[in-house]
C-alpha cells in the first residue's frame, strides 16, 4: 500500500485573517476573566499578547459564572486593564458579543443592539470593538434588521467587523445575505469533545466563503484533560504528548488548529504558566493518520 504524501503534518499554526486583519491561531476568551484585580488581569493579557494571542474574545454576559457576580463583569474588567494600560489595545484584536440577555434570554433587534454596543464600548472604555459577534441567534428577529443594525454600527465606526456565534449554516447564510459589511467570523464549540463542525458544514461553509472560524472550549472547557474520557482517546491523547513532549491540552489544541478552516483555538486558561506552555501547540506535529485515530478514539466508533 502506498502511503507517501498522505502523512503530512496537518497543524498549521500560522496567522488567520479576520476580514483583512491577522491574528494568531491562539486566542483568549474572557469568559473566566472575573472579579476586579487589574494587576492580575493585566499579567493575563500581557502574558497572551507576548505568547501571540492577538484575538481577545469578551461578550458582554461574561461575569455571570466563574466567581463572577454580574452581567458585563469581564468587560467592566478588561476596560479597567486598558485604561491603566493603553499601549495594550493597539497590540490586540478587540472582540466582544452581544444578544444574550439572562431572563429574555436572546435580542437582535436594532434598538436593543444599538445600546448594547454602546453598553459594551462603556464597560470596556474603548471608543472601537475590532470585531463585535451576535453571540446566540435571536430566532425572532429577522435578519434584515439585524444586519442592518451592524451595518449602521460599522458605518459609525464603533465596531469594525461583524461576526456571529453559535448560528446554524442557515442562520449565517440569511445574515450574510442582508449584511452589506462582511460576516468575517463564525464562532462555535469544536474539540475532541465536541466534533459536530466537522460534518454539519460549519467549517465547509467558513473555507467556501473566506470566514474565519473561532473555535470555542478548544479543551472541552478542561474535560479532555481530566479522567472521563473515552479510554481510547486518553490514552492516545497522553501517547502523542509524550511523542511530541507536550501534554494533553498541546495535542487537544494543535488537533483544532490542524484543520484546513485554520481555527483559531480560543483559549480559555487563566494560569499564566498554562498559557505559555499552550503556545507550543502551534509548532506541534499532527500527521493526517494521527488526525484520524483521535476522531476515532472521540468517537468510539471506527470510521468507515
Ligand atoms: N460563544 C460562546 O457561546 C462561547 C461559549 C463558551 C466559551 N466561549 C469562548 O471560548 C473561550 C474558552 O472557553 P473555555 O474556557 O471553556 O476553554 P478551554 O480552553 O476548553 O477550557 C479552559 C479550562 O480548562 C482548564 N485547564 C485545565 N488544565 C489546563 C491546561 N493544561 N491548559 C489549559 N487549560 C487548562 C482551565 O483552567 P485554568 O484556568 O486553571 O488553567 C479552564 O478552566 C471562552 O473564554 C470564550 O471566549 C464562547
Amino acid at each position: 500500500m502506498n502511503t507517501s504524501g498522505a502523512d503530512e503534518n496537518l497543524v498549521d499554526g500560522s496567522a488567520r485573517l479576520l476580514g483583512d486583519k491577522p491574528v494568531g491561531a491562539l486566542g483568549f476568551g474572557c469568559w473566566r476573566l472575573v472579579g476586579d484585580n487589574v494587576a492580575e488581569a493585566t499579567t493575563r493579557i500581557e502574558t497572551e499578547l507576548e505568547c501571540g494571542m492577538t484575538l481577545i474574545d469578551n461578550a458582554d454576559v461574561y461575569g455571570l459564572d466563574w466567581g463572577g457576580k454580574a452581567f458585563g463583569e469581564s468587560e467592566t474588567l478588561l476596560g479597567k486593564v486598558l485604561a491603566a494600560s493603553p499601549e495594550l489595545r493597539p497590540r490586540m484584536v478587540l472582540a466582544s458579543k452581544g444578544s444574550i440577555i439572562p431572563g429574555v434570554p436572546y435580542a437582535a433587534n436594532a434598538l436593543y443592539l444599538n445600546a448594547a454596543v454602546d453598553a459594551s464600548l462603556a464597560r470596556l472604555q474603548s471608543e472601537h470593538i475590532d470585531l463585535y459577534q451576535i453571540h446566540r441567534p435571536d430566532m425572532f428577529t429577522h435578519p434584515a434588521e439585524t444586519a442592518a443594525a451592524l451595518d449602521g454600527l460599522v458605518q459609525a465606526g464603533k465596531i469594525g467587523r461583524v461576526g456571529v456565534s453559535n448560528y446554524t449554516r442557515a442562520q449565517s447564510d440569511a445574515l450574510r445575505h442582508f449584511l452589506k459589511a462582511p460576516l468575517v467570523s463564525v464562532q462555535s464549540e469544536y474539540s475532541l469533545n465536541h466534533l459536530e463542525p466537522l460534518r454539519d458544514g460549519t467549517l465547509d461553509d467558513c473555507m467556501r466563503h473566506d470566514t474565519a472560524f473561532l473555535a470555542w472550549s478548544p479543551l472541552g472547557g478542561g474535560a479532555l484533560l481530566g479522567q472521563d474520557l473515552p479510554p481510547a482517546l486518553g490514552k492516545l491523547l497522553d501517547a502523542l504528548a509524550e511523542r511530541e513532549s507536550t501534554d494533553r491540552a498541546g495535542i487537544a489544541l494543535a488537533f483544532v488548529l490542524a484543520h484546513p478552516a485554520k481555527p483559531v483555538a480560543l483559549l480559555g486558561s487563566q494560569s499564566v504558566a498554562r498559557m505559555k506552555a499552550a503556545q507550543k501547540a502551534t509548532q506541534l506535529t499532527l500527521t493526517r493518520s494521527d488526525i484520524y485515530a483521535l476522531i476515532e478514539a472521540a468517537e468510539g466508533v471506527p470510521l468507515p
